[in-house]
């Protein structure tokens, strides 16, 4: 239409959903767009193209605003016909063509370290964008790249022989961490400690048969206890590939860096590298002096191993911003290396604190993550007890856990991941908010309209629809572009806001609108609209790793 009206052919149509949706469902600043190349008034092509819509048959009406905006409002019946693409969007996509798969480096905390705050936020954002790409059918490879090796095994061999009082394989991690605070309020009076643990490592790494032994024994007990937090978040790995795994890996990279060039002689013997001046890094060690790699030598390592062996198209890490240097370094040394390089990014995420004082005076940002586990369990049991009646289950537990980790990790995902965040538990936990509890609710009470309605079925001769009807509606046809745009930006708040907004939709549709005592056939429409506002916020909760009850 525009190119027989307006001899206008190259312009890429916005459309956008108009802020108050008293606008309309759709809005296009097209005429806006077009005046630019055809010198005419914005508004005299609005109104030429309000002319032209009006006579199409899925248009209903349509409006010119402002300087030059169209309204369109869509009939039932076209909008109806769209709800197709929100079932299809609730299955996962299988894509025809295999395509290079996307690898997520993430959660990859430190064995023989405590567990950071910025670990469970690496966690919970990673295992999101990963569920977010198999949905839409990206090959996708999950990978937990473990801090497992470092001096750190050094210092935790030495605490143990000196202060240990039980054998390895009697400890827990508990024990482990205590014996490495202790190590470092040790050293701190007495320097040789930092010698001797550097020096342990140094057998490590030399092979010793007897430390390796040890350094095995302190990954599983680790990972053991690892396993289960992962299995409370709902998280899982394609591959648990550590630093470790790079120990063999790395003197190829390091000839190669030599013989191009990339790494140099440093002082006193080390090897450096140094970034072209445009650049503005600081320089990078590569090899120490001793001989000793370091973690971007590991990196390194890693990223020839995974395009070698499995050839992605992008690699994404989703490490705290405290990290952004290291991944510049990183990725500028791979550009001077001249590898063949997937897209490499760094997904970066802000600091969170707690509102509640006793969280966060803690040392160090070091927080328990299965103690926050367990807090967010406990409050939300209070706060089931505190509804009394109006929560229904069989299952206190069950559902305690469901709204604890759903709490906690939605207080996480509904935040822009680049700014600072922080957690609130009451806000967290709270019923008719941004949180997980409203949108657990929500899907139950969906549900239990669903369980008496006993059935859907067809919609047919729905000529007018309420305010709310078409609200709720509008917002059920965003769910598969929301996904998309999730997938593309790598920012789960994105999804996490959507599902609130439709939580917020639906309830107010069914406030003001009866749902199993309508008339026909608007009863069924209504059982219709439910029907898909469930499916919906249960597929796009799952995929930020939360579970919804059917009842609540
Ligand atoms: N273990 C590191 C840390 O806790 C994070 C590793 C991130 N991934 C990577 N390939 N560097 O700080």
């Amino acid at each position: 239409m525009l190119a027989e009206t307006f001899y206008v052919t190259d312009v890429d149509i916005q459309w956008e959903r108009p802020q108050d949706p008293t606008h309309g469902d759709i809005a296009t600043p097209v005429a806006l767009q077009c005046s630019k190349k055809t010198g005419q008034s914005p508004r005299v092509i609005a109104e030429k193209l309000v002319d032209a819509l009006s006579a199409e048959d899925s248009i209903e009406k349509a409006e010119v605003a402002g300087p030059g905006y169209v309204n369109i409002w869509l009939t039932p019946e076209a909008l109806i016909e769209s709800l197709g693409n929100v079932r299809t969007a609730c299955t996962q996509t299988i894509k025809q063509e295999k395509e290079a798969p996307i690898i997520f480096d993430y959660s990859s905390p430190n064995i023989a370290k405590p567990f950071g705050i910025h670990h469970i936020l690496s966690t919970v954002i990673g295992q999101s964008l990963v569920n977010v790409n198999r949905h839409l059918g990206y090959n996708t490879i999950a990978i937990n790249h473990l801090g497992d090796w470092g001096t750190q095994f050094g210092k935790l061999a030495v605490a143990l022989e000196r202060w240990g009082d039980k054998q390895l394989d009697e400890c827990s991690l508990d024990d482990l961490l205590a014996l490495y605070v202790r190590f470092h309020e040790e050293a701190e009076k007495d320097n040789s400690l930092e010698d001797a643990g550097r020096e342990a490592f140094k057998k490590l790494e030399q092979g010793d048969q007897e430390l390796q032994r040890f350094w095995q024994g302190v990954v599983d007990i680790t990972m053991n206890e690892m396993q289960s937090l992962y299995d409370r978040l709902h998280v899982s790995f394609d591959y648990t590939q550590g630093e470790s795994f790079y120990e063999d890996k790395m003197q190829v990279v390091i000839d190669e860096g030599k013989e191009k060039g990339v790494f140099k002689e440093g002082e006193g013997g080390a090897l450096i590298v140094e970034f072209p001046e445009e650049s503005n890094l600081p320089p990078s060690i590569v090899v120490k002096a001793d001989g000793a790699t370091i973690y971007l030598t590991r990196d390194l390592a890693t990223i020839l191993y995974r395009i070698s062996t499995i050839h992605p198209q992008a690699i994404s890490y989703v490490v705290d911003v405290a990290q952004s240097l290291h991944f510049k370094q990183l990725f500028t040394t791979v550009e001077m290396l001249g590898w063949e390089l997937p897209r490499l990014e760094h997904v970066v995420f802000g600091r969170m604190s707690f509102a509640d004082k006793s969280m966060s005076t803690r040392k160090g940002n070091i927080l328990k993550l299965q103690e926050v586990l367990d807090e967010a369990n406990k409050r939300a049991k209070a706060v089931i007890k505190e509804h009394g009646d109006k929560i229904q289950t069989d299952d206190v537990d069950g559902l305690a856990e469901m709204m604890g980790q759903g709490a906690v990790v939605y207080g996480v995902l509904s935040q822009n991941r680049k700014m600072d965040m922080v957690f609130d538990w009451d806000k967290a936990l709270s019923f008719d908010g941004n949180s997980a509890p409203y949108l657990q609710y929500t899907h139950a009470r969906a549900k239990s309209i669903m369980e008496k309605a006993e059935g859907v079925s067809e919609i047919d001769n729905i000529d007018s629809l309420s305010a709310k009807e078409r609200l709720l509606l509008n917002t059920l046809l965003q769910f598969d572009g929301v996904l998309h745009e999730t997938q593309q930006s790598n920012m789960p708040h994105i999804l996490a806001h959507y599902l609130y907004e439709l939580c917020r939709d639906y309830n107010s549709f069914y406030n003001d609108n009866p749902i199993l005592k309508a008339e026909e056939p608007a009863r069924s429409f209504r059982v219709h609209l439910t029907n898909l506002t469930a499916d919906v916020l249960k597929t796009g909760a799952n995929l930020l790793t939360i579970s919804v009850p059917d009842r609540m």
